[in-house]
């Protein structure tokens, strides 16, 4: 059993069209003022009509593997964690490894919504410390646009489009990397909620794609709930504590839901890394997302530690410690 799964790069991308608050509220029955105040979006990424959630994901995969200084031909696996796939299949996974060369391998999808890419880092953890795998790359990428109902007031202003990724690795890019990497993992759904927050389509179902349904106030209450008690539960499982945690990079769904989670547990100001505000709810997405500004604008630093978490539909839910 291999002992640590490495971080070797990280990077992002985000579609270039910006739709702001105002720009919204022309055609929906909103406000700047409103969103501002229940969800603190100012704005969010659309992708371009043709540009599809494959596009976005390699693009932010490129990133990473030039972070990590790696050929997409070292890479033996890719999980993408998407609930917005290019098609019902093949997976978009698959897509993106045909785009990059990669002949070597696998490569599939996870789905656990807005937690999916927690999910996607536990499985490619557990394949390199298993030895299955060497050099895995996690990618969370979005098209929520496409499942939006534009006239819901009440769910089109919280989402965005974007991808992040990731390049996991069973060696270190440097010897005083050794010993870090991912400390720990933690991953729970409870079915029992799914008619609070679903997409109403499928292709046994429906055989269509449907629109994304919430009741967000209820979503909100569990999210705070649970995304408290799973970053306690992760760094418990190693031994660490919450104020031994120098950075936090929650999942983009509200600003509001950042701050009661911190309040919960007591995290210092400035320590929780917020992007909610110009990339809005991206999903899957939304963690690489933030981590990559975030090292990349200097905050986050080689040898820090830093807890992800995220809550979805399913419910699903989670978190991650990593010594980067
Ligand atoms: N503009 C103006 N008014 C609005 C809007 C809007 N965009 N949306 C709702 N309102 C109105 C409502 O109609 C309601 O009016 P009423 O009192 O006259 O009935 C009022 O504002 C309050 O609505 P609430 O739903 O109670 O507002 P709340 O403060 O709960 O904020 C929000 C709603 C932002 C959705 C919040 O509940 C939230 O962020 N929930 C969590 C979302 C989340 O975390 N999802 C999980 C991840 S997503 C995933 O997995 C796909």
């Amino acid at each position: 059993m291999i002992e640590h799964t490495y971080i070797r790069g990280v990077g992002s991308y985000l579609p270039a069209r910006v739709l702001t608050n105002e720009q919204l509220s022309e055609t929906v029955d909103t406000s700047d003022e409103w969103i501002r105040a229940r969800t603190g979006i100012m704005q969010r990424h659309i992708a371009a009509e043709g540009q599809n959630t494959s596009d976005l994901g390699y693009r932010a995969a490129c990133e990473a593997l030039d972070d990590a200084g790696m050929e997409a031909g070292d890479i033996d696996l890719i999980v993408v964690a998407t609930s917005t796939p290019d098609l019902t299949f093949p997976s978009t996974a698959t897509i993106i490894q045909e785009r990059l060369g990669i002949r070597n391998g696998a490569a599939f999808d996870v789905q656990a919504v807005c937690t999916g890419f927690i999910y996607a880092l536990t499985v490619a953890d557990a394949m390199i410390r298993t030895g299955k795998n060497s050099n895995v790359l996690v990618i969370g990428a979005e098209t929520f646009s496409r499942i939006l109902d534009w006239n819901d007031r009440t769910t089109c202003v919280l989402f965005g489009d974007g991808a992040g990724a990731m390049v996991l690795s069973s060696t270190p890019s440097k010897a005083e990397n050794a010993g870090k990497g991912i400390m720990n993992t933690f991953i729970r759904s409870d079915g029992r909620h799914k008619d609070l927050l679903y997409v109403d389509g499928g292709p046994s179902s429906t055989q269509t794609v449907g629109k994304l349904r919430m009741a967000g106030n209820q979503v909100f209450r569990h999210a705070v709930k649970e995304l408290s008690d799973s970053m306690v539960q992760c760094a418990a499982g190693v031994d660490i504590a919450i104020p031994d945690i120098d950075w936090f990079v929650p999942h983009q769904a509200n600003q509001r839901i950042l701050e009661a989670v911190a309040k919960r547990l007591d995290l210092r100001r400035g320590q929780v890394v917020s992007t909610v505000a110009y990339h809005a709810n991206t999903s899957a997405a939304s963690i690489p997302l933030a981590l990559d500004v975030a090292i990349r604008d200097g905050r986050i630093k080689r040898g820090h530690k830093i807890m992800l978490e995220a809550f979805g539909g399913g419910f699903t839910w989670g978190a991650a410690l990593l010594d980067y």
